[in-house]
């Protein structure tokens, strides 16, 4: 036991920088252990608690806070998730309100619009501005370090989005806190606005102190972002970074059984070399996602609506488990085997999940094993049984007409 502790608790100074790909196959640093406990963590009391948060419960229920509210999972307020590359924060734009120009230097954000509409942009490197108007179920890049905002400008209805980072920790600059309240000489900042010192010093006192912290940090890849071959630049706009794939998700009828929808570099290429993806999960009432992995990603789980049996089996074979109501969030570190798990009867549940990947990849236990053609008898000496026994698995695992 002594040499698993002195493992884990290994801090991230440790970790490997693989080297990085930018093209198709965006891959994330990989911490050298299943995941990083806070030191002096007595490693036989951990259970399933440490890879839950529930600081968001009731976020959606909540009155909606003046102009804007961010409140962030990340490493500092969710320790389970040092090492893990991936984060989230749900943001609450009230009517007219605005979280002005910033960016977060250690992570793209993806933001999934919930409800209400957003004008939203960002500018890259070239000074290009794209801009975008996003309804509910919209997604929206944000590229790692470029300066971007969110605009609610509906009079009458709230803004809510949750917004997926690749990085435990995606760092936030302001940028008005930045330029205004970092003791920059008022003089240099009126050079530079091409104004006067009074009118700098009127700025300053119209600024409330907002800011994040700045740390840790993923990989980078040569540009702003990837377009696809034969892409004309000219022509690129907001929609390419847009995905309207999940509009409607959270009102159609729940599907039986159990149904992921990924946003990944498939479906939305804009996630190109961005280190981020999003999925929907919804359950029925009883449905069950099996046990599979993700071997390219951590997944951080955040239940929206009803609950759910969550667990992930770690490299020493030991069982984390927990039961999960809407609003808390769970880790799924990177290549563990997985499952979720809706035992309610009666009520659906949904929930929305961020990788540390554009491109997480899935594997189900039950179909590698059972339906890619693994000899019977190899099976049935794997699993200390009979070929009669693994035919029915087999069989109970086929499609049914
Ligand atoms: C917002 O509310 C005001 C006053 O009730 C109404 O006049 C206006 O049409 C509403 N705007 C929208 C976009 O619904
Ligand atoms: C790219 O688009 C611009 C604007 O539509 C056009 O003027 C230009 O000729 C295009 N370039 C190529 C290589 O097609």
């Amino acid at each position: 036991m002594a040499s698993v502790l002195v493992q884990l608790v290994v801090p991230c100074i440790c970790v490997t920088l693989a080297s990085f790909c930018w093209t198709a196959h965006a891959s994330d640093p990989d911490i050298l252990f299943d995941y990083i406990v806070p030191q002096n963590t007595i490693i036989s009391t951990l259970d399933g608690s440490f890879f839950t948060f529930t600081g968001m419960r009731g976020i959606f229920d909540s009155p909606t806070p003046p102009n804007v509210k961010g409140t962030q999972a990340s490493m500092v307020e969710f320790p389970a998730l040092n090492g893990q590359s991936v984060s989230m924060a749900v943001l609450q734009l009230a009517p007219g309100g605005i979280n002005a120009p910033h960016s977060r230097p250690q992570a793209t954000g993806c933001l999934f619009l919930v409800e209400g509409s957003l004008e939203v942009g960002f500018i890259d490197t070239t000074n290009k501005l794209y801009t975008q108007t996003l309804q509910a179920g919209d997604m929206f890049i944000f590229p790692k370090s470029l300066i971007n905002y969110q605009y609610n400008a509906n009079a009458n209805k709230t803004a809510i989005a949750i917004a997926a980072f690749g990085s435990a920790k995606g760092g936030f600059v302001s940028i008005p806190a930045t330029l205004f309240e970092d003791g920059i000489d008022d003089n240099i900042l009126a050079k530079s606005l091409k104004t006067d010192v009074a009118t700098i010093k009127q700025i300053k006192a119209g600024l409330a102190s907002f800011c994040w912290m700045a740390k840790a940090s993923d990989p980078d890849i040569l540009f702003d972002f990837i377009v696809p071959a034969n892409t004309n630049i000219t022509e690129l706009d907001g929609m390419f970074f847009t995905y309207t794939g999940m509009r409607g998700i959270f009102d159609s009828p729940t599907p039986p059984n159990y149904k992921g929808t990924q946003a990944s570099l498939e479906e939305f290429p804009a996630l190109n070399g961005q280190s981020v993806s999003i999925a929907v999960l919804q359950f029925s009432p009883c449905g069950i996602n099996p046990p599979h992995t993700r071997p390219r990603s951590t997944g951080l789980l955040f239940v929206v609506e009803g609950c759910l049996e969550v667990g992930f089996v770690d490299t020493t074979n030991k069982l984390y488990t927990q039961s999960l109501q809407a609003g808390d969030m769970f880790v799924f570190p990177k290549g563990l085997i997985h499952y979720q798990y809706n035992a309610n009867e009666k009520e659906p549940a949904t929930a929305v999940a961020a990788f540390g990947s554009a491109n997480s990849g899935s594997v189900s236990v039950p179909t590698t094993l059972f339906e890619t053609g693994i000899d019977e008898e190899i099976l049935a000496k794997a699993f200390k049984t009979d070929v009669a026994t693994i035919e029915k698995i087999k069989a109970g695992l086929a499609p049914k007409s």
